[in-house]
């Protein structure tokens, strides 16, 4: 197929690129190369073509769109950045430009979607409450998370709840700007598949890792973070009591799960979770990388992010049985080999 892969620069992107020309895909890169994600240019996508543009202008979406069957849409920015303040700059490269790129597809007859969304549309978990039943907690406060209180507790009768791990039809709850962003991207491209009668799949990643991370930034997630601290010979700082738990999925496996969906072939959109059904609690993370490294261990500092859920669990049922992918990277592998891997500048 002609593929045209949006921010296929990125640290994601590089692996579906891999994955596209090994399957055998003539693939056109469109990337932005933002300054304020690539510190250091990159090299050159390793693509058929690249188009270096933004997304965000209409003759750029036009123009990268030109004879392609199908459109692998990686592009945006990520992470939690400086919150509010650069919420004009999360809705222009997520929103914007996802709305623009979906009526040059509209436009130009291009009926196939893959779309990368992500975990944090989420929120927190729902729980089950031996009292109340199922329940979903708010925000925490930030006088349980200055006490060290970082279990969320049941919002109705304040006892101890059980993780219920989500699945795809769990209500949304994006408790960030990033996450509100993700999520509407997810409505665009629904509202685009019904009116144009098109094919889209919404991958929801978990937590990312792999060779190519971009190191620490304000926009960098935990394992980039405990990375970059190994890097410089230094101990990892977890935060809270080491316990948030996340589904760290190997970049490999996500680009492959790009593959298995280019081929999904019903109308409308369907969204899956890409993870690997066996979340780890953020301090196996930190203890695992600096082990394989021989660097300081991990410090637990009690420190926390409002906004942060405790824990992002979520069943990747749904893609093993309707996409045939399941992960193939177990986590004590490729921790290990990260730790040693190249990063991003
Ligand atoms: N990294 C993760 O753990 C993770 C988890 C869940 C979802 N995701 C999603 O996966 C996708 C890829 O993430 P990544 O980690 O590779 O990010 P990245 O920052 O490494 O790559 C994103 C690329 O998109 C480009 N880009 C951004 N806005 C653009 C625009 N308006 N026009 C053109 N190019 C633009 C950037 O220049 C960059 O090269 C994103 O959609 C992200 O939301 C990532």
């Amino acid at each position: 197929m002609r593929v045209l892969l949006t921010g296929g620069a990125g640290f994601i992107g590089t692996h579906v690129l891999a994955a596209l020309h090994a399957d055998g895909h003539d693939v056109r890169v469109v990337d932005g190369l933002l300054p304020n994600v690539h510190r250091v240019p990159p090299p050159r996508p390793a693509c058929d073509e690249f188009i270096h543009g933004d997304l965000r202008d209409p003759e750029v979406a036009a123009a990268a769109l030109r004879d392609v069957d199908v459109v692998c849409h990686q592009a945006a920015l990520v992470g939690r950045g400086k919150e509010i303040l650069e919420a004009p700059e999360y809705a222009g490269c997520n929103d914007l430009a996802t709305a623009v790129l979906l009526a040059a597809m509209a436009r130009a007859g291009v009926r196939r979607l893959v779309h990368a969304s992500s975990v944090v549309v989420y929120g927190e978990n729902r729980y089950r409450c031996p009292r109340d039943g199922t329940v979903t907690p708010g925000p925490r406060s930030v006088a349980d998370l200055d006490a060290g209180r970082f279990e969320p507790p049941c919002p109705r009768c304040g006892g101890t709840i059980e993780l219920i791990p989500s699945d795809e039809d769990t209500a949304p709850d994006p408790r960030n700007v990033y996450g509100a962003t993700k999520l509407a991207q997810e409505h665009l491209v629904s509202a685009w598949a019904r009116e144009v009668g098109g094919i889209a799949v919404s991958l929801r990643y978990h937590n990312v890792y792999g060779p190519g991370m971009p190191l620490e930034s304000a926009y960098s997630g935990v394992a980039s973070t405990f990375r970059s601290a190994i890097e410089k010979g230094q101990a990892p700082r977890v935060f809270e009591d080491g316990g948030p738990r996340r589904d760290f999925v190997h970049v490999e496996d996500v680009a492959a799960a790009n593959l298995a969906a280019l081929h999904h072939d019903r109308r409308g959109m369907r969204v899956y979770n890409v993870a690997t059904g066996e979340p780890r609690p953020i301090i196996d993370l930190a203890a695992a990388l600096s082990a394989a490294a021989g660097t300081p261990a991990p410090v637990i500092t009690g420190e926390y992010r409002l906004g942060d859920a405790r824990h992002i669990v979520a069943t990747p049922e749904r893609i093993k049985r309707e996409l045939g992918w399941s992960p193939r990277t177990d986590f004590e592998t490729g921790v290990k080999a990260f730790a040693a891997q190249p990063m991003r500048g």
